[in-house]
């Protein structure tokens, strides 16, 4: 990371609280949303498949499932025939996606400083995980993104859709006591921040609340530019 961006240590204090919130919930989370196939409406499974297509052009260089949860999104895209590795920053979250799916990796990291070399992945893929990290390290964020992702390689995007500066704080979720913000974003600020990045908009799509869901879904799907544009 360069001195434009925020340094690591100056993230602490947000990541630590979303770590400890997320060890805190882990378990109920895990019991929850453990079928993400069961879970997800067949729009969000096709977008899924599609990015899974996209980065099959990439293969064998891996996709990264940034905030990879219980790692039950991870586990699809196996499925699917994608390599593929879980990311997250919850130690607890990540030893329950390795009981759960033991022939796949899952890492202890941050997707606002990855631990991966350039031009290594063939995709990323986030799903309601950037929705923890403020809107000022979103910068820091994509350029990391941008940084790993091999040239022409997809990152598929989701997120509860909402006005930008809204912001949701628990105290609280599944008994536990935690300290957890949601940022809540337009497909437009997010977008802003990708293009800004250097990445190439493909697709938006924005669904409405499906079951018990409160906001309108937003998936993006965007890509690395091959050098000299494409
Ligand atoms: C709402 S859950 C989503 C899990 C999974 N992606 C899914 O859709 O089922 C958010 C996850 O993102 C992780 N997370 C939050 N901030 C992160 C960060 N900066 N880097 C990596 N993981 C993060 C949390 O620990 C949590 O497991």
């Amino acid at each position: 990371m360069t001195a434009e961006y925020p340094t690591h240590s100056e993230y602490a204090d947000f990541l630590e609280a979303t770590r400890v919130s997320y060890d805190a919930i882990a378990s109920a989370y895990a019991d929850r949303f453990s079928d993400w196939r069961a879970d997800s409406s067949p729009l969000d499974r096709s977008l899924v498949s599609a990015f899974a297509e996209l980065a099959g052009e990439h293969a064998p260089a891996p996709v990264a499932d940034l905030g990879s949860g219980p790692g039950s999104v991870t586990a699809h895209l196996h499925a699917l025939g994608t390599p593929v590795f879980g990311v997250d920053l919850s130690p607890r979250m990540v030893a329950l996606a390795r009981r759960a799916h033991p022939e796949l990796r899952f890492h202890v990291g941050s997707m606002t400083a990855l631990d991966l070399p350039d031009e290594t992945l063939g995709g990323i893929l986030a799903l309601y995980s950037l929705i923890h990290v403020p809107d000022d390290h979103l910068p820091g964020t994509f350029a990391e993104f941008h940084r790993v992702l091999r040239p022409g390689a997809p990152v598929l995007l989701a997120f509860q859709s909402g006005d930008s500066e809204d912001r949701l704080h628990l105290s609280e979720r599944f008994g536990q006591e935690i300290a957890l913000d949601y940022h809540w974003r337009t497909p437009d600020h997010v977008i802003a921040h990708l293009l800004d990045a250097g990445l190439r908009l493909y697709a938006r799509t924005v669904r409405e609340p499906d079951g018990e869901e409160k906001r309108p879904r937003a998936f993006l799907l965007a890509e690395k530019p091959l050098a000299g544009g494409r």
